[in-house]
């Protein structure tokens, strides 16, 4: 089989490993991909992830048996519906289920007149009645720009003085371009954040193993929010009984709303949950896999990941049982020092043969030559598995210090908490 896989950082480096442990798979493509995946995919770095008509052109030309839609840009711009209209079987949802993550008035409407747990909110397209609502509200409070803003878009004043200048520069000087025409104000919560990825075909759903992202680029969670610097699975948090409550409270009833929406949603969908003193709550829902979640997720996944998104894809995953393994996964990014700010690019790049149990995800790099240069703000991901969380980890920092670029950053505390919570250290 062909496949495609459309996207090019570490998580579609982790699909993209994931799917050819399938023998049928002879070929996967990927666009645009990176340096690295160039390793294990055919890599089109001339097509961009959001050139719809491109990519399906080209899927036609390759006779690709199988795509697999991966960023949320390509997705919310319909790249599933070309692909169905020219007849390719593929995995993610279509742009009208995708609103659950690219429009937050989309998705916090939906858990409102659906009764799924999420913090309270108002809505703004006015910026002199936000800065009026403002007067009122207690803080720290959260202010969200409705569109996709590359993970970027959401804002935490701790006073009113800083809300209004953030509403000043999302709603008035645009600092998110269009995304920030309307906002979300909503209610701070607290509590500790778990993702949960789940595979749906619309009806039937898998949830994978939950993971803990480490979102700020510094050590003990301070400096600027990142794409995430690192992530471990399973989470600590996430007991079996707070897995019940979210199947029952948000997991299905996300699932029927999308149905009665007329929105089916088919693909991965990521719950972005808080576990707060009064439940599990919603703080964002997006329509693919977490990135870097999805490094520490599949490497634990048992059954064939195409057998999966096909069931997905046909409807049919009330039929299949997805297993996982037994034991833990721990993910350290390496990235360009300065991220997420500016940093250097161009820098060559060095990974010495890594041991059993550890993969190296490739983010942002690509080759010059024969040669892997950074070419990004995170530039690899770590991945180690193991019996336990400690011990994966340990190969994951192991692992890490072995592998030089200039300017290497790396947070040093990625799963402490969670080792904290198991007792482990
Ligand atoms: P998001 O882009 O929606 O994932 O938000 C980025 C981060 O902001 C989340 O991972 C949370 O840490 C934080 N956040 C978002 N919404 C809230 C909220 N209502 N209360 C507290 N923290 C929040
Ligand atoms: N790691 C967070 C995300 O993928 O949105």
């Amino acid at each position: 089989m062909k496949i495609l896989v459309v996207g090019g950082g570490g998580r579609e480096h982790a699909i993209i490993k994931k799917l050819k442990e399938n023998p049928q798979v002879e070929t996967v493509y990927a666009v645009p991909g990176n340096g690295g995946i160039a390793e294990d995919a055919v890599c089109m770095p001339e097509i961009g992830a959001k050139e719809l008509d491109r990519i399906v052109a080209f899927a036609k030309e390759q006779s690709v048996d199988f795509v697999v839609v991966a960023p949320d840009d390509p997705l919310a711009l319909g790249c599933v519906d070309k692909l169905h209209e020219a007849g390719i079987p593929c995995f993610g949802p279509d742009a009208k289920a995708a609103r659950i993550e690219s429009s937050k008035v989309f998705s916090k409407n939906l858990m409102k007149k659906y009764g799924i747990p999420t913090a309270k909110y108002e809505i703004f397209s006015d910026p002199a009645k936000a800065l009026d609502y403002l007067k009122t509200a207690d803080y720290p409070i959260v202010i969200k720009a409705d569109g996709l803003a590359l993970g970027k878009g959401v804002l935490i004043p701790t006073s009113y003085e800083e809300a209004v200048d953030a509403i000043r520069s999302i709603m008035e000087d645009k600092v998110f371009g269009a995304s920030g025409n309307t906002v979300v104000i909503e209610e701070f919560l607290t509590g500790p954040e778990v993702s949960v990825l789940a595979f749906t075909d619309g009806t039937a759903i898998a949830p994978m193993v939950s993971s803990m992202d480490h979102k700020r680029a510094g050590d003990g969670d301070t400096g600027l929010n990142t794409g995430g610097m690192g992530t471990v699975a399973p989470n600590p948090y996430y007991t079996e009984d707070i897995a019940k409550v979210c199947m029952k409270e948000i997991f299905l009833p996300t699932l029927a709303a999308m149905r009665e929406e007329g929105c089916p949603f088919k693909g991965c969908l990521y719950f972005g949950l808080m576990l707060t003193p009064n439940g599990p709550k919603v703080i964002e829902y997006n329509c693919r896999f977490g990135d870097p979640e999805t490094q520490v997720v599949l490497p634990l996944l048992k059954t064939d990941l195409l057998t999966v998104m096909q069931a997905v894809e046909n409807e049919t995953l009330s039929e299949l049982n997805v297993e996982w393994h037994e034991g833990a996964a721990a993910c350290v990014i390496l990235a360009s020092g300065g991220y997420p700010g500016s940093y250097a690019k161009g820098k060559e790049i060095t990974i010495p043969a890594l041991p059993q149990d550890v993969i190296c995800y490739h983010a942002g790099d690509k080759l010059e030559g024969r040669t892997l240069v950074t070419s990004g703000g995170r530039v690899l991901g770590i991945t180690a598995t193991a019996a336990t969380l400690g011990q994966a980890l340990e190969k994951a920092y192991a692992a890490a210090e072995t592998v030089q670029f200039e300017g290497k950053y790396m947070r040093h505390d990625i799963g402490r908490r969670a080792l904290a919570v198991l007792g482990e250290k």
